[in-house]
Protein backbone atom coordinates (compact mmCIF):
# COMPACT_ATOMS: atom_id res chain seq x y z
CA UNK A 1 0.00 0.00 0.00
CA UNK A 2 0.94 3.07 -1.13
CA UNK A 3 0.23 6.05 0.45
CA UNK A 4 -0.35 9.30 -1.87
CA UNK A 5 -1.78 12.65 -1.95
CA UNK A 6 -3.63 14.76 1.13
CA UNK A 7 -6.71 14.89 -0.07
CA UNK A 8 -8.07 16.43 3.43
CA UNK A 9 -6.48 18.22 6.28
CA UNK A 10 -9.33 18.39 9.58
CA UNK A 11 -8.50 19.98 12.81
CA UNK A 12 -6.91 16.67 13.83
CA UNK A 13 -6.44 14.56 11.38
CA UNK A 14 -5.06 14.27 7.89
CA UNK A 15 -6.72 12.25 5.07
CA UNK A 16 -4.60 10.86 2.40
CA UNK A 17 -5.25 8.96 -0.99
CA UNK A 18 -3.12 5.62 -1.02
CA UNK A 19 -2.67 3.54 -4.54
CA UNK A 20 -6.01 1.33 -3.89
CA UNK A 21 -9.22 3.67 -4.40
CA UNK A 22 -11.53 1.89 -1.72
CA UNK A 23 -8.71 2.68 1.35
CA UNK A 24 -7.67 6.13 2.81
CA UNK A 25 -5.13 7.11 5.06
CA UNK A 26 -6.13 8.83 8.56
CA UNK A 27 -2.77 10.68 9.98
CA UNK A 28 -3.56 11.38 13.77
CA UNK A 29 -1.78 15.02 14.13
CA UNK A 30 -0.84 16.82 17.48
CA UNK A 31 -3.54 19.69 17.07
CA UNK A 32 -6.27 20.14 19.57
CA UNK A 33 -8.96 21.87 19.11
CA UNK A 34 -11.90 22.83 20.55
CA UNK A 35 -14.80 25.60 21.00
CA UNK A 36 -15.68 25.22 17.26
CA UNK A 37 -11.65 26.11 16.65
CA UNK A 38 -11.56 29.02 18.75
CA UNK A 39 -9.34 27.09 21.11
CA UNK A 40 -5.89 25.21 19.81
CA UNK A 41 -2.68 23.96 20.52
CA UNK A 42 -0.52 21.18 19.81
CA UNK A 43 -0.55 18.50 22.57
CA UNK A 44 3.09 16.30 22.32
CA UNK A 45 2.40 12.79 21.66
CA UNK A 46 -1.40 13.30 21.02
CA UNK A 47 -1.72 11.69 17.49
CA UNK A 48 0.17 8.83 18.21
CA UNK A 49 -2.01 8.56 21.59
CA UNK A 50 -4.89 8.90 19.63
CA UNK A 51 -4.00 6.75 17.10
CA UNK A 52 -3.26 3.84 19.24
CA UNK A 53 -6.47 3.99 21.67
CA UNK A 54 -8.77 4.59 18.52
CA UNK A 55 -7.56 1.55 16.69
CA UNK A 56 -7.46 -0.44 20.09
CA UNK A 57 -10.88 0.40 20.35
CA UNK A 58 -12.01 0.20 16.31
CA UNK A 59 -11.19 -3.76 16.82
CA UNK A 60 -12.76 -4.63 19.81
CA UNK A 61 -16.32 -2.94 18.11
CA UNK A 62 -15.36 -4.96 15.01
CA UNK A 63 -14.69 -8.15 17.03
CA UNK A 64 -18.23 -7.26 18.50
CA UNK A 65 -19.74 -7.39 15.34
CA UNK A 66 -19.86 -3.60 14.69
CA UNK A 67 -19.01 -2.36 11.06
CA UNK A 68 -15.90 0.02 11.42
CA UNK A 69 -13.90 1.56 8.04
CA UNK A 70 -10.42 0.12 10.62
CA UNK A 71 -8.10 -1.98 8.32
CA UNK A 72 -5.41 -1.44 10.61
CA UNK A 73 -2.48 0.29 11.94
CA UNK A 74 0.17 1.25 9.69
CA UNK A 75 2.22 3.52 12.32
CA UNK A 76 2.00 5.57 15.81
CA UNK A 77 0.12 8.19 14.25
CA UNK A 78 -1.37 6.82 10.93
CA UNK A 79 -4.32 3.79 10.53
CA UNK A 80 -5.93 2.41 7.05
CA UNK A 81 -8.94 2.66 6.75
CA UNK A 82 -12.23 2.01 4.26
CA UNK A 83 -12.68 4.92 2.26
CA UNK A 84 -16.46 5.97 3.21
CA UNK A 85 -18.66 9.22 1.47
CA UNK A 86 -18.97 10.55 5.43
CA UNK A 87 -22.94 11.20 6.63
CA UNK A 88 -22.71 14.76 7.40
CA UNK A 89 -24.55 14.03 10.73
CA UNK A 90 -22.88 13.01 14.66
CA UNK A 91 -24.54 10.72 16.72
CA UNK A 92 -24.17 12.07 20.48
CA UNK A 93 -25.75 9.35 22.95
CA UNK A 94 -25.03 10.13 27.05
CA UNK A 95 -25.14 8.02 30.24
CA UNK A 96 -24.49 11.32 32.67
CA UNK A 97 -25.42 15.12 31.99
CA UNK A 98 -22.49 17.11 31.40
CA UNK A 99 -21.09 19.65 29.29
CA UNK A 100 -23.80 21.03 25.83
CA UNK A 101 -26.61 19.49 27.54
CA UNK A 102 -26.25 20.84 31.29
CA UNK A 103 -25.69 24.13 29.20
CA UNK A 104 -28.95 24.03 27.21
CA UNK A 105 -31.10 22.52 29.68
CA UNK A 106 -29.79 23.51 33.16
CA UNK A 107 -29.74 20.20 34.84
CA UNK A 108 -26.99 19.00 37.12
CA UNK A 109 -23.81 18.20 35.86
CA UNK A 110 -23.14 14.19 37.10
CA UNK A 111 -27.25 13.48 36.90
CA UNK A 112 -27.43 9.81 35.54
CA UNK A 113 -29.51 9.87 32.40
CA UNK A 114 -32.31 7.05 31.93
CA UNK A 115 -32.51 5.59 29.79
CA UNK A 116 -29.40 7.66 27.60
CA UNK A 117 -30.00 9.88 25.97
CA UNK A 118 -29.40 10.14 21.82
CA UNK A 119 -28.67 13.21 19.80
CA UNK A 120 -28.09 14.54 15.77
CA UNK A 121 -25.51 17.61 14.77
CA UNK A 122 -25.31 18.47 11.95
CA UNK A 123 -21.30 18.11 10.83
CA UNK A 124 -20.67 22.02 9.68
CA UNK A 125 -18.26 24.06 11.43
CA UNK A 126 -19.20 27.55 10.50
CA UNK A 127 -22.76 27.05 11.67
CA UNK A 128 -21.28 25.54 15.08
CA UNK A 129 -22.34 21.75 14.91
CA UNK A 130 -25.95 22.80 15.17
CA UNK A 131 -28.09 20.14 16.59
CA UNK A 132 -30.52 18.70 14.41
CA UNK A 133 -33.65 16.12 14.44
CA UNK A 134 -34.53 12.76 11.96
CA UNK A 135 -37.02 15.00 10.00
CA UNK A 136 -34.54 17.82 9.53
CA UNK A 137 -31.71 15.21 8.16
CA UNK A 138 -34.39 13.22 5.71
CA UNK A 139 -35.89 16.46 4.40
CA UNK A 140 -32.40 17.82 3.34
CA UNK A 141 -30.93 14.42 2.71
CA UNK A 142 -28.19 14.26 4.74
CA UNK A 143 -29.18 11.27 5.77
CA UNK A 144 -32.20 9.11 4.59
CA UNK A 145 -34.86 7.31 7.80
CA UNK A 146 -33.65 3.90 6.94
CA UNK A 147 -29.95 5.42 7.71
CA UNK A 148 -30.71 7.11 10.79
CA UNK A 149 -32.36 4.37 11.88
CA UNK A 150 -28.75 1.63 11.61
CA UNK A 151 -26.79 4.73 12.91
CA UNK A 152 -28.86 5.16 16.10
CA UNK A 153 -29.25 1.09 16.41
CA UNK A 154 -25.25 0.83 15.77
CA UNK A 155 -24.67 3.82 18.28
CA UNK A 156 -26.48 2.19 21.00
CA UNK A 157 -24.49 -1.59 20.64
CA UNK A 158 -21.40 0.91 21.01
CA UNK A 159 -22.92 2.18 23.86
CA UNK A 160 -23.27 -1.10 25.50
CA UNK A 161 -19.99 -2.69 24.58
CA UNK A 162 -17.98 0.63 25.94
CA UNK A 163 -19.60 1.45 29.25
CA UNK A 164 -18.58 -2.09 30.07
CA UNK A 165 -15.10 -1.75 28.61
CA UNK A 166 -14.46 1.55 30.47
CA UNK A 167 -16.59 0.23 33.55
CA UNK A 168 -13.69 -2.66 34.00
CA UNK A 169 -10.81 0.35 34.17
CA UNK A 170 -12.99 1.95 36.73
CA UNK A 171 -14.27 4.45 34.21
CA UNK A 172 -17.79 6.35 33.74
CA UNK A 173 -18.43 6.86 30.09
CA UNK A 174 -20.28 9.74 30.61
CA UNK A 175 -20.84 10.94 26.74
CA UNK A 176 -19.35 10.41 23.17
CA UNK A 177 -19.62 11.06 19.34
CA UNK A 178 -19.91 8.74 16.22
CA UNK A 179 -19.81 9.71 12.97
CA UNK A 180 -20.49 7.26 9.98
CA UNK A 181 -20.58 6.87 6.03
CA UNK A 182 -20.93 4.47 3.48
CA UNK A 183 -18.97 2.15 2.22
CA UNK A 184 -20.32 0.03 -0.74
CA UNK A 185 -23.94 1.21 0.34
CA UNK A 186 -23.66 0.19 4.06
CA UNK A 187 -23.71 2.29 7.15
CA UNK A 188 -20.26 1.94 8.78
CA UNK A 189 -18.90 3.33 11.80
CA UNK A 190 -15.75 5.81 10.37
CA UNK A 191 -13.74 8.66 12.00
CA UNK A 192 -12.10 8.02 15.82
CA UNK A 193 -12.76 6.89 19.03
CA UNK A 194 -10.69 8.42 21.48
CA UNK A 195 -10.62 11.09 24.70
CA UNK A 196 -10.77 13.99 22.03
CA UNK A 197 -14.70 12.97 21.15
CA UNK A 198 -16.27 11.44 24.46
CA UNK A 199 -16.18 12.02 28.37
CA UNK A 200 -14.88 9.59 30.41
CA UNK A 201 -15.08 10.19 34.66
CA UNK A 202 -13.04 8.12 37.00
CA UNK A 203 -15.41 6.34 38.51
CA UNK A 204 -14.95 7.03 42.51
CA UNK A 205 -12.89 10.00 42.10
CA UNK A 206 -15.12 11.77 38.82
CA UNK A 207 -11.93 13.73 38.00
CA UNK A 208 -12.15 14.35 33.76
CA UNK A 209 -9.73 12.30 31.94
CA UNK A 210 -10.73 13.16 28.48
CA UNK A 211 -10.67 16.61 26.35
CA UNK A 212 -12.46 18.85 29.05
CA UNK A 213 -9.09 18.79 30.62
CA UNK A 214 -8.22 20.72 27.76
CA UNK A 215 -11.41 22.91 26.87
CA UNK A 216 -11.06 23.65 30.98
CA UNK A 217 -7.65 24.11 31.10
CA UNK A 218 -6.86 21.37 33.99
CA UNK A 219 -3.87 20.27 32.67
CA UNK A 220 -2.46 16.64 32.03
CA UNK A 221 -4.59 16.80 29.02
CA UNK A 222 -2.25 13.48 26.99
CA UNK A 223 -1.34 11.92 30.66
CA UNK A 224 -4.71 11.56 31.46
CA UNK A 225 -5.43 9.94 27.92
CA UNK A 226 -2.77 7.57 28.53
CA UNK A 227 -3.98 6.93 31.66
CA UNK A 228 -7.25 6.12 30.65
CA UNK A 229 -6.18 3.99 27.51
CA UNK A 230 -4.22 1.63 30.23
CA UNK A 231 -6.61 1.11 32.35
CA UNK A 232 -8.16 -0.35 29.41
CA UNK A 233 -5.61 -2.47 28.17
CA UNK A 234 -4.03 -0.49 25.51
CA UNK A 235 -0.37 -0.40 25.06
CA UNK A 236 1.50 2.65 23.71
CA UNK A 237 4.60 2.46 22.08
CA UNK A 238 7.54 4.40 24.11
P1 LIG B 1 -14.41 17.51 13.42
O1 LIG B 1 -13.25 17.79 14.35
O2 LIG B 1 -15.62 18.35 13.66
O3 LIG B 1 -14.73 16.02 13.32
P2 LIG B 1 -12.63 17.85 11.18
O4 LIG B 1 -12.94 17.69 9.74
O5 LIG B 1 -11.79 18.99 11.55
O6 LIG B 1 -13.99 17.91 11.96
P3 LIG B 1 -10.67 15.73 11.62
O7 LIG B 1 -10.79 14.57 12.52
O8 LIG B 1 -9.52 16.65 11.78
O9 LIG B 1 -12.08 16.46 11.73
O10 LIG B 1 -10.61 15.24 10.11
C1 LIG B 1 -10.87 13.97 9.71
C2 LIG B 1 -11.90 14.00 8.61
O11 LIG B 1 -11.92 12.71 7.97
C3 LIG B 1 -13.32 14.26 9.12
O12 LIG B 1 -13.94 15.18 8.27
C4 LIG B 1 -13.98 12.90 9.04
O13 LIG B 1 -15.37 13.00 8.83
C5 LIG B 1 -13.27 12.28 7.85
N1 LIG B 1 -13.24 10.80 7.84
C6 LIG B 1 -13.10 9.99 8.90
N2 LIG B 1 -13.12 8.70 8.53
C7 LIG B 1 -13.28 8.69 7.17
C8 LIG B 1 -13.39 7.66 6.18
N3 LIG B 1 -13.31 6.39 6.52
N4 LIG B 1 -13.56 8.02 4.88
C9 LIG B 1 -13.63 9.33 4.55
N5 LIG B 1 -13.52 10.35 5.43
C10 LIG B 1 -13.35 10.05 6.72
P1 LIG C 1 -21.65 18.18 23.88
O1 LIG C 1 -21.75 18.17 25.37
O2 LIG C 1 -22.90 18.37 23.11
O3 LIG C 1 -20.65 19.25 23.36
P2 LIG C 1 -19.58 20.18 24.01
O4 LIG C 1 -19.19 19.69 25.32
O5 LIG C 1 -18.46 20.10 22.99
O6 LIG C 1 -20.29 21.47 24.02
O7 LIG C 1 -20.93 16.84 23.37
C1 LIG C 1 -21.23 15.56 23.82
C2 LIG C 1 -20.08 14.65 23.56
O8 LIG C 1 -19.87 14.47 22.17
C3 LIG C 1 -18.75 15.16 24.12
O9 LIG C 1 -18.01 14.05 24.62
C4 LIG C 1 -18.04 15.76 22.94
C5 LIG C 1 -18.59 14.95 21.76
N1 LIG C 1 -18.75 15.77 20.55
C6 LIG C 1 -17.66 15.93 19.70
O10 LIG C 1 -16.57 15.39 19.96
N2 LIG C 1 -17.81 16.67 18.57
C7 LIG C 1 -18.98 17.27 18.25
O11 LIG C 1 -19.06 17.94 17.20
C8 LIG C 1 -20.11 17.09 19.12
C9 LIG C 1 -21.43 17.71 18.81
C10 LIG C 1 -19.96 16.34 20.25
Amino acid sequence: MEKRQELYAGKAKSVYTTDDPDLLVLQFRDDTSAFDGKKKEALARKGMVNNVFNAYIMERLQDAGIPTHFEKRLSDTESLVKKMAMIPVECVVRNIAAGGLVKRLGVEEGRELSPPTFELFLKNDEKGDPMINESLAETFGWATPAQLGRMKELTFKVNHLLKQLFAEGGLMLVDYKLEFGLFKGEVVLGDEFSPDGCRLWDAKTREKLDKDRFRQGLGGVIEAYEEVGRRIGVIFPS
